[in-house]
């Protein structure tokens, strides 16, 4: 089976499949990004990224939320979609957001749905453990492939008690069954958020599926992160991202050199004017 990225850098004109990620499970790393609109979709495709997130994280990196909680259903389609149309070969997956699974499989399979129908993902991204897994099973059978999400659930943060790293010690086995639970249950690929390294490499090994890691060490099979974090855009990034550029600072300069190119008269330049 071919990795990832020969699939995605090769001669394919479709799009990577669930299938696709989860046979290359051993055969080199890749990187999952998030995506929240048609820009940094299209640019995160042709830069070579074999999957989008649409993560629930746009509630607190595009939304103005405090967390992600408070994003809904209905906020995130659009953004969705958006990423959907301007890509044509990497995996679009949506986050499930909080309020929108959990009360059933029926619940879950009717959010999914709507993420199929009105935005055109491929997959949808669900977080929780053992407890989840009537609601995998309900999408699976109706077609709709699921990533799993353990560790740190962003979406539980009030009964976890905050962005705390988790399983660690004798917590870990509590995951490690979860992990398998998910597996089980059908879910192409998993995240792990904010556990132990070597806990991560041992869910790695012990798993068919991949792993994508967010805090969780270099062992897993994947890596992914938000993309403002990334960027250096976000004003307090997380331990786990890592900024390779700052555009925080970048854009800030250009507004500020545009807005006293206003000021002065020197902006717009005679290659600007129309005659
Ligand atoms: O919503 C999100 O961005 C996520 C990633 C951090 C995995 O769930």
């Amino acid at each position: 089976m071919e990795p990832v990225n020969a699939i995605y850098g090769g001669a394919i004109h479709r799009r990577i499949t669930t299938l696709d990620i989860t046979k290359s499970k051993g055969q080199g790393k890749w990187a999952m990004l998030t995506s929240y609109e048609q820009l940094t979709a299209e640019i995160f495709e042709q830069a070579g990224i074999p999957v989008l997130l649409v993560g629930d994280s746009a509630g607190n990196n595009f939304l103005g939320g405090e967390n992600t909680i408070s994003v809904t259903v209905d906020e995130m389609i659009p953004l969705a979609r958006a990423v959907v149309s301007a890509t044509k070969r990497a995996l679009v997956v949506a986050d499930l957001p909080f309020g929108s699974f959990e009360q059933s499989p029926e619940q879950a399979l009717q959010t999914s749905i709507r993420f199929f129908k009105e935005a055109g993902v491929q997959a949808v991204k669900i977080e929780g453990g053992a407890k989840v897994t009537p609601q995998i099973k309900a999408l699976i059978k109706a077609g709709i492939p699921a990533m799993g999400h353990l560790g740190l659930t962003p979406q539980s943060i009030h009964t976890l008690g905050g962005y705390r790293v988790q399983g660690r010690g004798e917590n870990g086995a509590a995951i490690i069954a979860d992990a398998l639970a998910l597996q089980d249950a059908g879910v192409f690929a998993l995240v792990l958020e904010l556990v132990p390294a070597e806990l991560a490499a041992e869910i790695t090994a012990a798993l068919e599926i991949p792993t994508i890691g967010i805090g969780a060490g270099k062992d897993c099979d994947a890596q992914v992160l938000v993309w403002s974090d990334l960027m250096g855009l976000t004003a307090k990034p997380p331990k786990l991202a890592k900024a390779y550029r700052n555009l925080r600072e970048e854009m800030s300069n250009a507004v500020k050199e545009w807005s006293a190119d206003v000021a002065s008269g020197a902006f717009p330049e005679e290659s600007q004017s129309f005659h």
